[in-house]
């Protein structure tokens, strides 16, 4: 298949505004009329009164109950599992035009897939679970493991057996090439081509939308290695996909949890035994790409580990690479199982009810974190930290994984705990001081500096959100290019969507932040385009609001080049213009203070 060109940016914006966001989600979900807007029962997370707003005006959905947002195209992304291209291709057709594509030297880098290779992958399963019904051996293994025959199926699980080349006759007409960029089949030295799994039991991993991707094979016996799974290809990506995670939303329409464990075996007995809601990663560690994908289904993960110190180390690494994606209403948990213990064995042991009651007893993530930090320095539980280096240590240690949070409650409730328990004095306080309820900026003080990722609302972050919002508003900035010389954090995202609203005043809220996709900024409008702005069309707090953010931006920035000036005036000395610019500042300063 060849590969295809990127999609042109205005083509999106005029898709955006040719289609109506009522209209497509009205298609999928029922929409009460509320004043301006429409309401309904959230399709994402489970509400009996409905907290999901959709705005003709914006063209943007919201929910306040669980915070999900975004335009027509992120909510079929969303809502049908559909890939971006793939929802913009199926907006089109809606609208019944054709979706246009730049040159291929623009094409993107990623190929683009082509469907026999997802075809392959469906016919590979399919012959393995062929294959399991006529090796009395392979069914043998499982009944001794306990699978029941309705899990099997459900997991679509088979078995590739003996020889070199099985699989591969049975799809030779894809050819080589195609086996070998699927991982399929591996090559030797010699350059001869066979299959990659060879009597194992086959677990095929799906994406989240059903698609087959790659495999984890089992072997039967004591052999090593025990799990043989699928190398990296362009469909499979062992830090984004999890093991079962299409099954369990396959099960339950709207997941409250998720349960992630270790093993394939463990999903399956837990499902086999009631819970079917457990995912795995593949035989990697816990990224923050797994947790971003997890929390996009679900507001609570529990991760399940083996009580012994192993467990307690993988525990550690995913507590680490969650801190990142944590948010208010985002939760991560712990539980412990006793040693040797994994989900599989144990859940036949004490059964669904047993095993869910010590589920909803798990560790909050912040007892976790207290916890686990003194274990990370080596310190004993209760350690009481009476020696200076060792509080030095923990200092840095915890102020180094509050950095990776953004600043939600439970980042604050630790607070108080780390200096409680770190018996800080005044001075090391001050390493936690941009914590405290009213956040001062002050100078950092080297790699302690924590606030680098909190997402306050500065005055530039608020007059960015009111521009989504209210992109007429860009009417009230002037001159932009007097604004590029402010070296203020965001002014390059300000600048930014000004001259997108420059060159389409017409521009709806939707359209504007789907330029961002993808793009560094995106995370940063995700969280302030919230939703937070209900204001009639006349009303005048908008512009209000706008005028005076601009006024604190500016004399923000005025502020900071005064002191730079007035340093180097101190330390150098000025030239002529410096002194001229200092001169201006100093002026326009005391006439916004007066
Ligand atoms: N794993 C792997 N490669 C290995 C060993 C393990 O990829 N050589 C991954 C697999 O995803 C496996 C998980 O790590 O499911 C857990 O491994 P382990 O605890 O050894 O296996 P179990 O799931 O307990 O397997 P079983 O119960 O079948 O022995
Ligand atoms: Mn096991």
């Amino acid at each position: 298949m060849s590969t295809a060109g990127r999609i042109p940016k205005e083509f999106i914006d005029q898709l955006l505004t040719r289609v109506d966001i009522i209209e497509v989600i009205g298609a999928r979900v029922p929409l009460k009329k509320a004043g301006r807007e429409y309401m309904a029962c959230c399709p994402f997370h489970n509400e009996k009164t409905p907290s999901f707003t959709v705005s003709p005006t914006k063209q943007f959905y919201h929910c306040f109950g669980c915070g999900v947002h975004g335009s027509a195209i992120s909510f079929l992304m969303e809502y049908e599992h559909l890939e971006y291209v793939e929802a913009i291709e199926a907006l089109a057709r809606s609208a019944g035009v054709q979706v246009p594509r730049e040159g291929a030297e623009d094409a993107p880098k990623r190929k683009r897939v082509g469907k026999d290779v997802y075809a392959l992958m469906e016919e590979s399963v399919a012959w393995f679970q062929s294959q399991l019904k006529q090796s009395p051996s392979a069914r043998e293994y499982l009944q001794k493991r306990g699978l029941s025959a309705e899990v099997i199926t459900l997991f679509g699980v088979g078995y590739a057996p003996a020889g070199w080349d099985n699989l591969g006759r049975h799809l030779a007409h894809y050819g080589n090439d195609k086996l070998l960029e699927t991982g399929m089949a591996t090559r030797n030295e010699a350059g001869k081509v066979y299959d990659r799994f060879r009597e194992r039991i086959m677990f095929p991993i799906r994406d989240k939308r059903g698609r087959v991707i790659g495999f984890g094979g089992r072997v039967l016996g004591n052999d090593t290695p025990k799990y043989l799974n699928s190398p990296e290809t362009d469909i499979f990506h062992k830090g984004s996909e999890l093991y079962g995670l299409f099954e369990a939303r396959q099960h339950t329409r709207k997941l409250e949890r998720l349960l992630v464990v270790e093993g394939y075996m463990d999903v399956i007995a837990l499902a086999q035994y009631g819970i079917t809601y457990a995912v795995a990663t593949l035989g990697t560690a816990t990224t923050p790409e797994h947790v971003r994908q997890l929390f996009r289904v679900v507001p609570e993960i529990i991760f399940c580990f083996d009580g012994d110190r192993a467990g307690k180390q993988a525990a550690w690494r995913a507590l680490e690479n969650s801190l990142s994606e944590l948010q208010d209403d985002k939760n991560v948990r712990f539980l412990f199982l006793p040693t040797g213990e994994d989900p599989d064995t144990h859940i036949r042991q004490i059964g669904k009810e047993a095993f869910e009651t010590a589920l909803d007893k798990a560790l909050p993530l912040t007892k976790f974190f207290l916890i686990g930090l003194n274990a990370q320095l080596g310190f004993r539980e209760n350690y009481t930290l009476n020696v200076m280096e060792d509080r030095t240590r923990f200092v840095k240690e915890a102020a180094g994984l509050l950095a990776k949070m953004p600043n939600i409650l439970q980042k604050k409730q630790l607070m108080p705990e780390l200096v409680r328990l770190g018996y800080l004095d005044e001075g090391q306080k001050k390493i936690f001081k941009s914590y405290s309820p009213a956040p001062q900026d002050e100078p950092s003080a080297g790699n302690w500096r924590l606030n680098e990722q909190e997402v306050r609302r500065t005055p530039m972050r608020h007059a960015i959100a009111l521009l989504l919002n209210y992109p007429a508003l860009a009417h009230d900035v002037g001159n932009p290019e007097q604004w590029a010389r402010y070296d203020i954090p965001g002014i390059d995202l300000f600048l930014a969507i000004l001259e997108i609203i420059e060159a389409d005043p017409t521009i709806h809220t939707a359209a504007l932040v789907e330029r961002f996709r993808g793009t560094q900024h995106a995370r940063v409008l995700a969280r302030l385009n919230s939703g937070q702005f209900q204001y009639e069309a006349d009303s005048d707090v908008p512009a209000r609001e706008f005028r005076d953010c601009l006024g604190q931006i500016r004399r923000q920035a005025q502020q900071k080049q005064l002191d730079v000036l007035l340093q180097r005036e101190q330390v150098e000395g000025l030239t002529e213009q410096e002194r001229n610019d200092l001169l201006c500042l100093l002026s326009e300063v005391h006439k916004s203070a007066g």
